[in-house]
């Protein structure tokens, strides 16, 4: 078994690969995630899983280095190759490759309530529900270190409620909030200039950093220095 970046050798077996109807809901058709990879470029790894020359499966990985995390974003055996083991071994694989590069703190996914057999692998992995939704979907973590470090990126639209949530807290815990920070539509207006950077720890906000600003969440004093320097680094 191997994971092989989708070629055009594989596309064609990724595309046709069918699930039982009862698993459709659990998973979007490949399509979908090979079309959600052109549109993601920077972040999608899409995956055919191989035995040999045979495609036996799809995965897609959510490749975020600034964030220092990776998702799973898709995972699915083909109907005729399940329960042969080619799923754990594909996530085995997975997760060593993300190991071995020493770049991610943290691996995450989220599986559709009721889907027992993927949740089940995945906590026989090592992953946890974490008690966060995203959507209607249950999300797991698993940590790689007990020593992150803080991740940085270009904050986006998606990240607009934690981020003023963030500033809200701040403001609450009487911590001076740097000025092109202060209401939410200067942060927005920010925001969309693609001007804010989002700072992180195992994936979750913990601050933000605007024009050379800090706003570093009080949760987390031990890790002021690290996030400036990271800052420093833009
Ligand atoms: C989840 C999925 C990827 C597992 O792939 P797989 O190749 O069948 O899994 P494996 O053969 O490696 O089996 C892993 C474990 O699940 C169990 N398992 C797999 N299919 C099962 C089933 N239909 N019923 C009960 N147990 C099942 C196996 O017995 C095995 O358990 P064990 O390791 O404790 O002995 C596959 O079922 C699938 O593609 N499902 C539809 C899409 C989906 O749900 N994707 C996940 C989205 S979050």
């Amino acid at each position: 078994m191997r994971l092989e970046k989708v070629t055009e050798k594989t596309f064609f077996p990724v595309v046709k690969m069918k699930i039982s109807p009862e698993q459709e809901k659990f998973v979007a058709p490949n399509v979908m995630s090979l079309a959600q990879a052109w549109l993601y470029d920077d972040a999608a790894k899409p995956f055919a899983i191989l035995d040999d020359n045979t495609v036996v499966g799809f995965m897609m990985l959510d490749w975020d280095e600034g964030e220092r995390t990776v998702g799973i974003w898709r995972m699915m055996i083909g109907q005729a190759f399940q329960r042969k083991g080619y799923g754990r071994s594909a996530l085995t694989e997975a997760l060593n490759m993300i190991r071995e590069t020493r770049k991610f703190d943290m691996v995450h996914l989220d599986y559709v309530p009721g889907n027992t057999v993927a949740r089940d692998l995945y906590a026989s992995l090592g992953f946890r529900e974490n008690g966060e939704m995203e959507g209607d979907e249950m999300v797991m973590t698993l940590p790689l270190t007990d020593r992150p470090k803080v991740g940085i990126t270009v904050a986006d639209e998606d990240d607009m409620v934690e981020l003023t949530e963030l500033v809200r807290k701040e403001k609450a815990r009487g911590t001076k909030i740097p000025s092109p920070m202060e209401t939410r539509e200067q942060l927005q207006e920010a925001v969309g200039k693609k001007q804010v950077r989002r700072l992180t720890l195992m994936g979750k906000t913990i601050g933000l950093a605007l024009h050379g600003d800090i706003l570093l969440s009080g949760e987390y004093p031990n890790v002021l220095e690290e996030a400036v320097e990271r800052v420093k680094q833009i």
